[in-house]
């Protein structure tokens, strides 16, 4: 499968270089982040690019539910939600080759991040606040943002998931004022 010549990343368990973490894959690309933050399209660009295969967590959740995300919420619970994300995770092994798209709250579980790392690199696709907020309010699909004000809810989930991208993270994008395409050759030119 495809192997990834190793840059300046750093793991955050040992501090070393990537390629010497005994945990660390090196073999997919993990794109975690808020709502709004362009996972699925850059991850859709960056498959385009590289030919590499693109697991996107929500979009195999819905197919394997057969209803959408917000159905899933509504009918079934955030919690059941929460353990597809899990055990999705658990079938995309160690050695997988390719691109792995993940929900905003991905990070809600230390397993997760265990998981995702890995599998490889974990990029965190990140915004200035107004910034998601403009683009994920555009579809008003997402269920942890059906409330009576879905702003401050948004801000509240934010505040409350930076750091757990921060600590899960081993490279942060700001992607405010770039095009999908930018954002991927930034990704790119780490490979
Ligand atoms: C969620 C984000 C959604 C989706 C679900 C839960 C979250 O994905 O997984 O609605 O907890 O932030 P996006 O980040 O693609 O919107």
């Amino acid at each position: 499968m495809l192997r990834l010549p190793q840059r300046d990343l750093r793991c955050h368990e040992c501090a070393l270089r990537l390629s010497c973490c005994v945990n660390a894959g090196d073999n997919a690309i993990a794109l975690i982040g808020f709502m709004g933050a362009g996972k699925s399209a850059v991850g859709r660009e960056l498959s385009r690019r590289t030919g590499w295969p693109r697991y996107d967590t929500d979009e195999m959740i819905r197919e394997q539910f057969g209803i959408s995300i917000p159905d899933i919420f509504a009918r079934h619970g955030e919690l059941a939600f929460r353990d597809a994300e899990t055990t999705l995770l658990k079938t995309l092994q160690r050695g997988l080759g390719g691109i792995v798209v993940t929900g905003g709250g991905i990070v809600l579980r230390e397993e997760n991040v265990r998981l995702l790392r890995r599998m490889g690199r974990i990029i965190w696709l990140d915004a200035d606040e107004e910034i998601l907020w403009q683009r994920a309010s555009r579809h008003s699909t997402r269920p942890l943002l059906q409330t009576p004000d879905p702003r401050a809810r948004f801000a509240e989930l934010l505040r409350e998931r930076v750091p757990l991208y921060q600590t899960a993270t081993d490279y942060r994008i700001n992607t405010s004022s770039s095009s999908i395409a930018e954002v991927t050759d930034e990704i790119i030119a780490l490979l």
